[in-house]
């Protein structure tokens, strides 16, 4: 079986993306494991996570690396949340924010084996309600909401360190429906110039349809 370093902590398996597994035995989405000389590796789909898509898409750096800390904003039921939690490793931590106590009930089990997971149930438009996170190396953002532009702005600027990057999933259909996905993706970075500078995007076809992945750093 070929396996190959792509990037600190994140692997390619006979072509398909894979991280090494940091609760051995245990599947999140009925992802294939597999073990390579002593090792477990959980096989990432890139149709189930945009962040395994942006890779797949050309993702030049993944900011999130074994140490780094970071604000997962819409956790959901913690797909792709659980990889970063493999990246990361024991020394860093994955906040998980998620609005849907349905998708929590998903997420608390996760983080009984994952103790680097740290669920946390609210609304990623108050982040006073979860200040306590401090400051963070890298937000990621997935909430596909008409003002997730607003949501990332605000969670910027009390969490990420001076220069450290921010994630971006954007949803043109969640923004709106009637204009096409170019002028949306155009205006949604009209509004984030000031606060960020680009520094990688790119459409998430033929994973995702519709969705802009940005890779920007804090000013
Ligand atoms: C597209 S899903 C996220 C998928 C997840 N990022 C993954 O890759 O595994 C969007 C999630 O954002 C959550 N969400 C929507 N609005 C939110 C808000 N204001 N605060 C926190 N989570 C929110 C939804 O409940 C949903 O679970």
């Amino acid at each position: 079986m070929g396996i190959v370093k792509l990037f600190d902590g994140i692997y390619s398996i006979d072509g398909r993306l894979a991280t090494e597994n940091l609760a051995p035995g245990m599947r999140v989405y009925g992802e294939k494991l597999h073990r390579i000389d002593g090792k477990e590796y959980r096989e990432w789909d890139p149709y189930r996570s945009k962040l395994a898509g942006a890779i797949r898409r050309g993702l030049k750096e993944v900011a999130i690396k074994p140490g780094t800390d970071v604000l997962y904003l819409g956790a959901s039921t913690g797909t792709t949340p659980s990889h970063v939690s493999d990246i990361i490793g024991s020394e860093g931590t994955v906040f998980c924010v998620e609005i849907s106590p349905q998708s929590m009930k998903q997420l608390l089990p996760l983080s009984e084996k994952r103790e680097n997971l740290v669920p946390i149930l609210g609304d990623a438009r108050k982040p006073d309600d979860y200040k306590d996170v401090g400051k963070v190396d890298v937000l990621y953002q997935d909430v596909a909401q008409p003002d997730q532009d607003d949501i990332i702005i605000m969670n910027a600027k009390k969490f990420l360190k001076k220069g450290g990057i921010a994630m971006f999933c954007i949803k043109s259909q969640s923004i709106d429906v009637l204009r096409s996905p170019a002028d949306v993706f155009a205006q949604v970075k009209a509004k984030l110039e000031p606060h960020f500078e680009f520094v990688q995007e790119m459409a998430l076809e033929p994973f995702d349809k519709d969705h802009l992945f940005l890779v920007m750093r804090g000013r």
